[in-house]
């Protein structure tokens, strides 16, 4: 009995461990080092964009202009078919001009030509 759930506890680390070919660890997160590669800038636009088309009539005056990725990380979240994005984002809000600091989360699907889904968007306090 106790060997049997040792095993069991055994196998879940090894799957928590588990190892991505030449990728790296699922759920951990890792730097993005070259915040200016055009599919990562992509992936920064396509979550303002998603999030500009989400506000109403009302909130519009919120709606932005990307300017620049200044931070970001990555996770596998599926084998070979996911990962998350957090980016730190520059934007200018069109409403006043005013500059901010926004933080997105997209889902990227690698599997389906690097579809994006945005998950989160948030101001971030200066
Ligand atoms: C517009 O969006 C805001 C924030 O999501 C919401 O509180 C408000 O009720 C919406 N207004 C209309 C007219 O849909
Ligand atoms: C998807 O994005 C990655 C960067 O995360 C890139 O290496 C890959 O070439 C892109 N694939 C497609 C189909 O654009």
């Amino acid at each position: 009995m106790a060997s049997k759930s040792c095993l069991v506890l055994l196998a879940l680390l090894a799957l928590s461990l588990l190892v991505l070919p030449g990728q790296g660890y699922l759920n951990q997160w890792y730097p993005v080092k070259n915040l200016n590669d055009p599919h990562v800038q992509s992936f920064a636009k396509s979550a303002v964009e998603e999030y500009n088309a989400g506000l109403n009539k009302t909130t519009q005056y919120n709606s932005l202009d990307y300017l620049k990725t200044v931070k970001g990380k990555y996770k596998y979240v599926e084998l070979d078919a996911g990962k998350d994005f957090l980016l730190n984002i520059v934007a200018k809000k069109r409403g006043d001009g005013s500059m901010g600091n926004y933080q997105a989360l997209i889902y990227v699907d690698t599997f389906f030509a690097n579809s994006t889904t945005l998950i989160r968007f948030k101001r971030l306090d200066n």
